[in-house]
């Protein structure tokens, strides 16, 4: 049993097998999905697809990199499709100092209006960050108690992990925990508390070692439990068992 807390198989690339990759996740016991949005377009076919398949969940939000599009217009779009029972999630937000693909402040700006709406509506965040960590951890902190949600894909230490679930948050581990000189995300897959690990594919992306260089999917996500369970002295089936009543506490889904 696994959950794959982080996919976007709404995106043109899984557009010529996307019941193919659902089944083969099904096939290897990932039950649940959550598709997440990085703008208007894929948040709302993140949305038709959860509609569509029982087994998974959407979220909505703009993503760092197109920050400047974000406008009242879309947050009240976010703040309708956040009432729908399917929409478990507000993301991803936060974030990317690493491609600046929109700027700093704009990126800011667009993150505490986004912030404001996850508090208004007391949903779970999904958070980018790349190489921002200086900027994301004290924007959380001021917040904490008001919000809660998962830093995913998370790259930091394990000072900054230990500050992360200090602010409340969850921790998500994806396929870069199986690269053999993924040291700190290693230490930090081996030292989380357990109740605070979810796992991850952020297919198509970051697809791990044992495919490496194709495109990844959700049906990947034992791969990355077996490697958390090796660090760990922990079975897979005990990690797949965890993360998926972590994921069900934090969304408040699996009743
Ligand atoms: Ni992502």
């Amino acid at each position: 049993m696994f959950i794959d807390s982080h996919a976007h198989i709404q995106i043109d690339q899984f557009n010529s097998d996307r019941d193919a990759v659902l089944q083969r996740a099904l096939d290897v016991g990932v039950s649940n999905i959550l598709i997440i949005g990085i703008d208007v377009e894929t948040s709302q076919k993140a949305v038709e697809l959860a509609e569509k398949h029982e087994n998974i969940y959407a979220s909505v939000g703009m993503h760092p990199h197109s920050a400047t599009e974000l406008t009242d217009d879309i947050l009240s779009t976010f703040r309708v499709q956040l009432d729908h029972p399917k929409v478990i999630a507000l993301g991803e937000i936060g974030l990317d100092y690493y491609r600046n693909l929109s700027p700093q402040e704009i990126q800011k700006d667009a993150f505490e209006k986004q912030l404001d709406l996850a508090e208004e509506m007391n949903t779970p965040i999904i958070i980018h960050n790349r190489d921002a960590y200086a900027d994301i951890l004290p924007i959380l902190e001021k917040r904490q108690g008001k919000i809660n949600g998962v830093l995913h894909c998370f790259t930091g230490n394990i000072e900054l992990m230990q500050r992360s679930i200090d602010i409340g948050f969850h921790i998500g581990i994806g396929g870069i925990v199986t690269y053999p000189n993924a040291k700190d995300v290693q230490a930090v897959a081996k030292q989380i508390p357990l109740e605070r690990l979810l796992i991850e594919t952020d297919c198509p992306w970051l697809t791990p070692q044992f495919r490496r260089g194709k495109r990844n999917e959700p049906s990947y996500v034992p791969a990355i439990a077996k490697k958390i369970a090796e660090l760990r002295n922990s079975t897979t089936e005990e990690i797949g068992v965890v993360t998926t009543n972590n994921f069900n506490t934090l969304f408040g889904t699996g009743l």
